[in-house]
């Protein structure tokens, strides 16, 4: 199969009550890890890249090694989608350069612009046999330069979404509905604390998410900042040298609840790049002597590949669903 859009993949997914999952990409392990874990649990994946992965591993390296996952993952849909793209020219680009889905992301942009922006990206997407994601509201955290403080976060207003949809022509829709980037979700004032006083962040809003469901039936939406920051992960970091003092993440339970609604695609990053800094940092704690990279990106590909198979099995619903 070669790389393919989100189009089946989300039509299927809708239907079928679960997620695509969509993993953020940024060197040859962490190709590897994902594509593994979905070509053995013949799952759909969408394998993703920001404009700072590209930025770092250069679009030729990431385009050929996703190309090369494709080759050794022949049984399932595999799509490359840029994210949070921010110009009509970072779109182009990609587009031109092999990737067969892109968001535009004028979320923080007038409603007036981010359809007229958007629109333009659709029209050259489709013209190319792209697809295009669009974003309407704002989450808190980084989405590449933008830093959006938690608390300053805006959901998305869906007496907005037919509007910006009919009008954009776009194939899918993010929406903010509390989910937010990075590893630091909520700050404590946020959240609240159960009997063993861990912190409880506070809910998503799923009656955001069912709103914009009945105004859009049958269109796939989109949930961005999904990773859940597990705790034992964070454990490992702080055993082993690092600092992430509340970290905290978007319950697993939620994520599996909203893709049995329309949320077609979750986006995950920050639960893989946690699992792989835990274990290179136990690994050269309790390996001293070792110096030969290949020693230590070993387990941690095998990491990444453990976290998606357990995002694809408990919280996407998308395994045998190739
Ligand atoms: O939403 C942002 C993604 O996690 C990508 O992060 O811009 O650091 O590559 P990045
Ligand atoms: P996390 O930081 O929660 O993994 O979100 C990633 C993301 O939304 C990429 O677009
Ligand atoms: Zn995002």
């Amino acid at each position: 199969m070669a790389l393919v859009t989100t189009t089946e993949m989300f039509k299927k997914a809708y239907n079928g009550g679960y997620a695509v999952g969509a993993f953020n990409v940024n060197n040859m392990e962490i190709v590897q890890g994902i594509t593994e874990a979905a070509g053995e649990l013949n799952s759909p994946v969408i394998l993703q890249v920001s404009k700072g992965a590209r930025a770092y591993a250069n679009h030729q390296y990431l385009v050929k090694m996703v190309e090369a996952a494709v080759i050794n993952n022949p049984d399932i849909p595999i799509a490359l989608h840029l994210d949070h793209g921010d110009s009509f020219e970072l779109c182009k680009s990609c587009i031109d350069g092999g990737f067969t889905s892109v968001m535009i992301d004028l979320s923080s942009k007038s409603f007036a612009e981010n359809i007229e922006g958007t629109r333009a990206v659709v029209e050259y997407a489709h013209e190319h046999g792209a697809v295009v994601e669009a974003e309407l509201g704002t989450l808190a955290g980084v989405e590449d330069e933008v830093c959006v403080e938690a608390g300053n976060e805006s959901y998305t207003r869906p007496e907005e979404v037919e509007e910006f949809v009919d009008k954009t022509g776009c194939d899918s829709l993010a929406i903010a509905i509390g989910t937010s980037h990075g590893a630091y979700k909520f700050t404590a004032a946020q959240c609240t604390r159960n009997e063993d006083g861990i912190l409880v962040p506070p809910p998503l809003r799923f009656d955001v998410l069912e709103e914009c469901i009945k105004r859009l039936p049958g269109f796939p939406i989109v949930l961005h900042g999904s990773s859940s920051v597990p705790q034992e992960f964070v454990k490992i970091v702080n055993q082993y040298g690092g600092n992430m003092p509340d970290a905290i993440g978007i319950p697993e339970a939620e994520l599996r609840h909203a893709a049995e609604l329309a949320v077609c695609k979750i986006n995950i990053d920050s639960d893989i790049r946690l699992a792989m800094t835990a274990n290179i940092r136990k690994y050269m704690a309790e390996n001293p002597s070792h110096f030969d990279p290949r020693q230590y990106l070993k387990p941690a590909r095998q990491a990444v590949k453990d976290m998606v198979a357990h995002k694809i099995t408990n919280v996407l619903g998308s395994a045998g669903k190739a």
